[in-house]
């Protein structure tokens, strides 16, 4: 059985762990291995780092945070998901690459295609066989991040319009590499998407 690369991206507040939940549980249903990850904090080491790039205090450069990401990223794909992809397991990642085009690139106004051949150095080239975009109005994950956070991390509590070119950065990676995502629309009920992500993956299997 080969092994399957799938990652969530979105907007905090988007829905990303409910419907990577979801989703998992159907693998496991059909008889796959999982293994779940995230960026960034999918390893010890990159625990660590999650704690310094979201929580640390102070001013972070631009370039700094988008290294920061990039070294989390290396070790994540080094040590985890490349020998689970090798045992023939499903990966389903929460955040990747594109997270950081469209967050420190479009977000921090960095250089997308710098970002992006930084986030593949680092990952030695892998692209995900599935990237499923959860597209929500930064307005309505403001307001779903206030009724769930007392406190917000380095880039949650960035203003309104780095969300939103956060976002617009999204759709476009999108338009660029269709057969790579599946965009849905986040407000969508939580069945409805789930579905919608089943049908896809399923021609994956
Ligand atoms: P999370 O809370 O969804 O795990 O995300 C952590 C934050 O890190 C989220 O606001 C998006 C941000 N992020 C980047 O800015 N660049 C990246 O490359 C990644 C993976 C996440």
């Amino acid at each position: 059985m080969s092994g399957l690369f799938i990652t969530l991206e979105g907007g905090d507040g988007s829905g990303k762990s409910t419907q990577s939940a979801l989703l998992a549980s159907w693998l496991e249903e059909q008889g796959r291995t999982i293994v779940l990850s995230r960026e960034p904090g999918g390893t010890e080491l990159g625990v660590e780092l999650r704690e310094i790039i979201l929580h640390r205090r102070g001013y972070i450069a631009p370039r700094a945070e988008a290294l920061l990401y990039a070294a989390d990223r290396a070790h994540n794909i080094a040590t985890k998901i490349r020998p689970a992809l090798e045992r023939g397991d499903v990966v389903l990642q929460d955040r990747y690459l594109d997270s950081s085009v469209a967050y420190q690139g479009a977000g921090r106004v960095l250089d997308p295609t710098e970002v992006r051949n930084l986030s593949l150095w680092a990952a030695e080239d892998l692209l995900p066989d599935l990237t499923i975009l959860l597209d929500l109005d930064e307005t309505v994950g403001r307001s779903r991040l206030d009724q769930s956070r007392t406190q917000y991390d380095r880039l949650e509590a960035e203003k309104q319009d780095f969300h939103a070119r956060v976002r617009a950065s999204y759709l476009e990676l999108a338009d660029a590499e269709p057969e790579r995502f599946l965009v849905l629309p986040a407000a969508d009920s939580i069945e409805s998407i789930a579905s919608a992500i089943r049908a896809r993956v399923a021609t994956l299997l």
